[in-house]
């Protein structure tokens, strides 16, 4: 080695060269041939946890290793995985249904839960398992393949199943191509998880279909973040597609999808130390015909790719270069890769949202049930026993099901026979209808965070069936028990249930205390503002109470809760309700 070159070698770097210096996910993007990394190896080195670099590779293959937070600090971590199965638009049949939750008692923590992104999660299975769980996923034609990671996530789309409205397949139908197109191709997912010990044969649910070893869409370092997107109405934005790096909002004429409104640039991902985060709903970027659309999707997505951020992860969603650019600059480099001019977004707004709770008509002489699933979490718990009703129901009926984005799950092509049976399944089994839940529950969800959430700072799904209990006894006070309003809760910044645009959010902060947000609405379409900061668990409902009394006594006629913080604004609260 030359003088020079030993110079050069201990340069310290400049500010310059630090900010463009890739960070080291890209390097283990990079080193790990198309996502294989020494998995294959740590699988059975016949330790209970992998190392940094697999740990972040596995993610695309749909687990994340995770630690008994509850059990933290006694004999050192108790290692399990998180395994998530992705399920575009939320379509899954109740066989598949069946074999996750026969997974979940085998080798889970005996729950399975319903994502608000519509999949599915495992928790608890120890490493020695993991092969088992993907393996018997992907036999059921479910895939765990980019389920987390940086690439294209769950495909979430408006679920309802109406037969009446095509929109509603149109729009299942480009959800489930999207999620074809973008879907990793290589072959390490099946590599390392579905080989036939026996035949060396490998089944067929996701990834290396075509036996490329190459990604031509994602190349060797895949996405510089994750990329989410989601599909739906103007009159159903139960998909939240505000929130999505990619949402496509459907424009309807006589019955069916003319186009899409494509609206970039949404993402709740925020550091509250990094002033240069921030929560950010999508806007209006084009119009593009459902031909289209996945061309469309492809060409934004290979925009985020080249001129993401691959320096810093705080800011890489695409989120970031909308804002670092300006639309208008976004929009000419979509234009270039796409290859012609993309025409301006047509003047529609969000109207609806529709959960799907409850007894529907398909349109086709059958019926779908939506049952409300608190924060989506599928055990049998004393006399509440989802898990065995939805057994019987799915051995009994076998309804085909779709899991909803607010953590549900709709029953579907029921008979009229059928539906007096189904009811009495789940009240034999102790399971509420979703007729009998109040407003507030049914409107309500949380993120998973402790024990199993590695992010977590405060209580979430553990919480919030006791909050809603109160709320329920201060809502029924006023008088307001027949109001709908969103109040999601997570337990970090991370914001994973979606708190940023809802009426209320309830974000973890410090240990036991919580961030209050007011002011989004349940249509998605507008961020809420932090009310107050720093508040305890034991005073979120006290609080919250005395902004429904005010709400009560000032609200104009109509005007919903989310509605009438927005109009009046932080301060006027403040002055009404503090103290
Ligand atoms: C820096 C940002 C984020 C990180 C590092 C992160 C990480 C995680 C982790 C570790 C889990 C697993 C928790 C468990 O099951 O124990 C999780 C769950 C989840 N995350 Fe995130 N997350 C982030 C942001 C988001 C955002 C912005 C969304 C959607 C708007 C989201 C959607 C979800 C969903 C749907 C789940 C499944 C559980 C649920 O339904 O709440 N995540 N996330
Ligand atoms: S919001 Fe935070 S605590 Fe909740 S699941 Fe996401 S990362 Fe974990």
């Amino acid at each position: 080695m030359t003088m020079a070159s030993m110079a050069e070698n201990t340069k310290q770097p400049t500010a310059a060269e630090k900010a463009d210096k890739p960070n080291p996910a890209e390097g283990v993007k990079l080193g790990s041939n198309y996502l294989r990394g020494s998995i294959s190896e740590e699988l059975i080195d016949g330790n209970d946890h992998f190392g940094k670099a697999s740990i972040a590779l596995l993610k695309h293959h749909g687990t994340y290793q995770q630690d008994n937070r509850d059990e933290r600090g006694q004999d050192g971590k108790v290692f399990s995985f998180m395994v998530r199965t992705a399920v575009p638009g939320g379509k899954l049949s109740s066989a598949q249904l069946l074999a996750e939750l026969d997974l979940c008692d085998e080798v889970g923590n005996t729950t399975l839960r319903i994502t608000a992104r519509q999949g599915l999660q495992l928790h608890g299975v120890l490493k020695s398992n993991l092969k088992h769980a993907i393996g018997r996923i992907n036999e059921v034609q479910l895939t765990t393949l980019a389920a987390c990671g940086d690439v294209e996530r769950n495909v979430m789309c408006s679920p309802c199943p109406y037969r009446a409205d095509p929109v509603y397949d149109q729009m299942q139908e480009l959800a489930k191509r999207l999620a074809v197109h973008l879907r990793p191709h290589t072959r390490a997912y099946h590599e390392l998880w579905v080989t036939d010990q026996q035949t060396g044969d490998k089944w067929q649910a996701g990834g290396g279909a075509n036996g490329q070893e190459i990604e031509p869409l994602y190349g060797p370092s895949y996405l510089p973040r994750k990329f989410k997107t989601a599909i739906g109405l103007p009159g159903d934005n139960s998909a939240d597609v505000y929130s999505n790096d990619l949402g496509l909002l459907a424009v309807c004429e006589n019955w069916s999808i003319v186009g899409y409104n494509v609206l970039v640039g949404g993402g709740f991902g925020v550091t509250p130390s990094a002033k240069k985060t921030f929560p950010a709903i999508g806007q209006p970027l084009c119009f593009v015909s459902p031909t289209q659309a996945v061309d469309v999707a492809t060409s934004i997505i290979k925009v985020q790719r080249d001129f993401g951020n691959r320096s810093d992860r705080k800011v890489a969603r695409m989120k970031y270069l909308i804002h670092n650019w300006g639309l208008a600059r976004f929009k000419q480099k979509v234009e270039e890769y796409f290859g012609a001019a993309l025409p301006p977004p047509r003047l529609i707004t969000v109207h609806g949202f529709n959960d799907g709770m409850g007894w529907h008509e398909q349109g086709d002489g059958r019926w779908f049930y939506g049952l409300n699933v608190e924060n989506g979490r599928i055990k049998d718990e004393g006399s509440f026993r989802l898990k065995s009703a939805l057994r019987a129901i799915g051995g009994e009926l076998a309804p085909p099901l779709r899991l909803t984005p607010h953590q549900s799950i709709l029953f579907c092509d029921l008979t009229k026979q059928d539906r007096p049976r189904l009811e009495e399944i789940l009240q034999l089994h102790g399971v509420p209808l979703s007729e009998e839940i109040t407003q507030v529950r049914r409107w309500a969800m949380a993120c998973p965070a402790l024990p199993t959430c590695g992010l977590a700072i405060t209580e979430s799904e553990r919480v919030l069936p006791g909050m809603i209990d109160q709320l329920e006894v201060e809502l029924e006070r006023l008088g307001l028990g027949d109001e709908v309003f969103t109040t999601r809760m997570t337990g970090c910044p991370n914001g994973c249930s979606r708190p940023y645009n809802s009426d209320i959010g309830l974000v973890g902060k410090t240990v036991g205390k919580y961030t209050i947000f007011l002011g989004g609405r349940r249509l998605g379409d507008r961020l809420n503002f932090i009310y107050k900061d720093l508040v305890p668990e034991k005073e979120v409902v006290p609080v919250l109470a005395r902004v429904f009394a005010y709400f009560k006594d000032d609200r104009r006629q109509g005007e919903t809760f989310g509605d009438f913080c927005d109009r009046v604004g932080k301060d006027d609260l403040l002055t009404h309700c503090d103290g």
